[in-house]
């Protein structure tokens, strides 16, 4: 089949290339002709393990094409994916006017019969709007699908290559055969594909990465509470986990959740549900809860250094919002280094993926280390805030050596407490027994 997919950031790009691998001609098309040039010439503009390689072979097989012109991309396809930007406007609503842009721009060009599938994340209702603005152009018949996109940074080519499931809404007859085509790959391998109508697809997106955020901040709470009565919440985890109806992933304390979706799309949510007179209490209480997570370890530094961090030389080990990634859209780091900047403490960062993306937001407000251990020269505490495997077993003696004092802030509980015992450091972890 040939597919246009329209925005080539993040979703596109990954949906773009999986579908060329999927067997289908692909033309993908961006406004930033700098990048087309690029990705013609086989760079591919983000990092994802596995991607490089899939992009690379899907032009070489001529199946993958790049090009800035939409119309020509148009005539060629009858599927047309939507991958545009909806960032949060200044209210937290989704901004739509990319996508509604493009729809116009459908309209205007088509000739024949199109499908247009919407993968960004939109609120409830966007399908209809996306049909009213074509059909306000155009008397050409076409179907308007909602297929939602799971897939998570540093997955992104498992994710989309091997889901969970395929959600497609649309009741159009025409346009689920189209979709079930395009998918019988998956299919044929034991993906279910689960046709629904537009509004429930669109919903369920938001729903499945509010619940995600929810879980995690309900074990973040469950954490802080174990503090006060003296519990470990790896025990309590292990063990809330082993029940199937709860399960064991997405149950692991920090401080926060952050990234590009899911402080989105919860607040985006909440959002469209006062639009409708509805409250989502628990997501709002999920938001707060989660901003206050992030720095909770500001307050237990403080509270270590009696209540004053000004010349305090603090290391830190994480800048991406989680780990395998260079993404640090809402990252906990940016929260505590905001506030312990404000507070007059010093900082030496390390993270060898993230700190382009870093240096570009804060300049040299902070240092950059070359290595983990060399982040520790003369530091009075480190923190810990995003779970690079490379923090999971460090050289302790070396630690000790290079820190002036020894006291650790694991905001990721990147340690058995029993790799830190006898170590003779003070340890603060998420939930757990602080070791002195
Ligand atoms: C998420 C969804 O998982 C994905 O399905 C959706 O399409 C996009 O949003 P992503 O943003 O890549 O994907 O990150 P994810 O791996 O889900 O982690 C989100 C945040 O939650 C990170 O900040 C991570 O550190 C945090 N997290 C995750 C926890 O604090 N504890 C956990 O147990 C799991």
């Amino acid at each position: 089949m040939n597919i246009t997919i329209v925005g080539t950031g993040y979703v596109g790009l990954v949906t773009g290339t999986t579908l060329a691998e999927l067997g289908n001609t692909v033309y993908c098309v961006d406004i930033d002709a700098k990048k087309v040039a690029r990705m013609k010439q086989g760079s591919v503009p983000i990092y994802e393990p596995g991607l490089e390689e899939m992009f690379l072979r899907n032009i070489q097989a001529q199946r993958l094409f790049f090009t800035t012109d939409i119309k020509e991309a148009l005539d060629k396809s009858e599927v047309i994916y939507l991958a545009l930007p909806t960032p949060p406007g200044e209210d937290g609503s989704a901004d739509l006017s990319y996508v509604i842009s493009v729809a116009n721009q459908i309209g205007e060009m088509m000739t024949d019969y199109k499908v247009i599938v919407n993968k960004s994340t939109v609120p409830v209702g966007t399908a209809d709007k996306v049909r009213e603005t074509i059909a306000a152009k155009t008397k050409i018949p076409f179907d308007v699908v909602s297929n939602p996109e799971f897939l998570r940074e540093g997955f992104a080519v498992e994710d989309s290559m091997n889901p969970a499931r395929v959600i497609v809404g649309s009741e159009s007859e025409k346009a689920q055969e189209v979709m079930a085509k395009i998918y019988q790959p998956f299919t044929n391998t034991g993906i279910p594909i689960i046709f629904m109508d537009e509004k429930s697809s669109e919903l369920t997106k938001y729903a499945a990465n509010s619940f995600l955020a929810v879980k995690i901040t309900f074990m973040n709470e469950i954490a802080n509470y174990c503090e006060k009565v003296g519990a470990d919440v790896d025990k309590v985890r292990l063990g809330m986990g082993s029940d199937d109806r709860i399960g064991h992933r997405f149950l692991f304390p920090g401080i926060g959740y952050g990234g590009s979706c899911f402080p989105k799309d919860v607040k985006a949510l909440i959002k469209s549900g006062k639009q409708e007179g509805f409250d989502f209490q628990i997501l709002e209480a999920t938001e707060e809860v989660n901003q206050n997570q992030k720095i909770i370890l500001v307050s237990e530094i403080e509270k270590y250094f009696k209540g004053n961090i000004e010349g305090k030389k603090i290391a830190l080990w994480g800048l991406a919002f989680k780990a395998n990634t260079d993404d640090i859209r809402e990252a906990s780091s940016l929260d505590n280094i905001k506030i312990l900047l404000e507070k007059g403490a010093e900082i030496t960062a390390y993270d060898s993926i993230a700190e382009d993306n870093v240096r570009q937001v804060l300049g040299d407000q902070i240092s950059y280390a070359k290595d983990m251990y060399s982040a520790l020269e003369g530091a009075d505490c480190l923190l810990i805030a995003t779970e690079w495997s490379e923090f999971k077993n460090p050289n302790f003696e070396l630690m000790a050596q290079k820190m002036k004092n020894k006291a650790i802030f694991d905001g990721r509980n990147m340690f058995a407490l029993e790799q830190v015992e006898d170590k003779g450091f003070f340890y603060k972890s998420i939930g757990r027994k602080t070791l002195r």
